[in-house]
């Protein structure tokens, strides 16, 4: 098994871990960290981070030169570099959602695979000199020909330039059906990324406890928060549910499982029917202080946000994709 170092962003002291040999970058986004970056593949530079103690050496061919005074202070780029010890550095950082660049991007679409009855999944490759920055949980607005929807992203930022939305068959039948029809390699607009639906630092530093509750192709976002957990060792007990409509096959349900089988106390659980947040949050004993995320159609979570408040978990620690219009219709 490869060692993990640990990195400390200096000055404010976040810590994340990294494997030897994955770039630094990888575990930074793999961590939901907002690090800046543009390509991912050591040219534009804008990954670029200071040393200020330990070692990193560099695992991926970079075209960017730094000069040289960059050169003697330090910088690397993170894309490029992996850590060879504990590592301290000096990188500025996005502090939320909203500082993320919105971009489009004309980008290739590599697979459509039918993932369930109803459930698309597409794989997009973003152009080698740009990648769209974006949060696991966050969506965005994908245009083939003259049809144009929200989706879901479904990758990791760690993924690099690749990435995979889900597209509900039933709610976006045009959407669908283009890309179905569409031939490998045909040119696909994405803009993005759109929505603050993402894990929040709070919940990781404050929160005891994290209950998820995903309907439907929610569970895309809910996959990647749960992703995240994992990468920042997120001690705490995490439920998640998940309600399909019938159909859907539970095509998500493994990958869940595994996810939530890698933290400390995770349990995933399908359930047949609509969730009831009374439920959920009993099985923490209280609601107090545990953080809720909502991925769910805008009825659902309508309903679920009054349960969860009802129950006393505060509305700070609440998050919801309602707010994030396009994951909800
Ligand atoms: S050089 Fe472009 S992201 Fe690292």
């Amino acid at each position: 098994m490869a060692e993990v170092f640990e990195i400390t962003i200096t000055p404010h002291g976040k810590v994340f871990e990294a494997a030897a040999g994955e770039t630094v970058l990888a575990g930074a986004l793999g961590a939901g960290l907002n690090f800046p970056y543009g390509c991912n593949n050591g040219t534009c530079g804008l990954c670029a981070a200071r040393v200020v103690a330990g070692t990193v050496t560099q695992v991926v061919h970079q075209d960017f030169v730094f000069d040289g005074v960059r050169k003697r202070a330090g910088y690397a780029l993170m894309c490029c570099s992996s850590a060879a010890s504990d590592v301290a550095i000096e990188i500025g950082e996005a502090r939320s959602a909203r500082d993320l660049p919105h971009v489009q991007l004309m980008v290739k679409l590599m697979r459509v695979t039918t993932v369930a009855p109803e459930v698309l999944e597409v794989k997009l490759r973003c152009p080698r000199a740009t990648v769209m920055r974006y949060l696991s949980g966050q969506y965005v607005v994908l245009t083939l020909g003259d049809v144009s929807a929200s989706v879901p992203i479904a990758s990791c930022p760690c993924e690099g330039g690749e990435i995979s939305v889900h597209v509900d068959a039933k709610l976006r039948p045009r959407l669908a059906g283009a890309l179905s029809a569409a031939p490998r390699a045909a040119r696909v607009q994405i803009a993005g990324p759109e929505g603050e639906f993402c894990l929040h630092e709070s919940t990781t530093l404050e929160c005891p406890a994290v209950l998820m509750i995903a309907e439907d192709i929610g569970i895309a976002s809910v996959q990647g928060l749960l992703g995240q957990l994992v990468n920042v060792d997120y001690a705490g007990p995490v439920r998640v549910f998940w309600h399909a409509r019938a159909g859907m096959n539970r095509y998500a349900a493994n990958a869940c499982r595994a996810l939530a089988d890698a933290l400390d106390d995770g349990v995933f659980t399908f359930i047949e029917a609509p969730i009831d947040p009374s439920t959920a949050i009993n099985a923490f004993g209280s609601g107090r202080d545990i953080a809720v995320y909502l991925a769910a159609s805008a009825d659902a979570i309508k309903v679920d946000i009054a349960g969860v408040r009802a129950l006393g978990v505060c509305a700070q620690r609440i998050f919801s994709s309602a707010n994030d219009e396009g994951i909800s219709v």
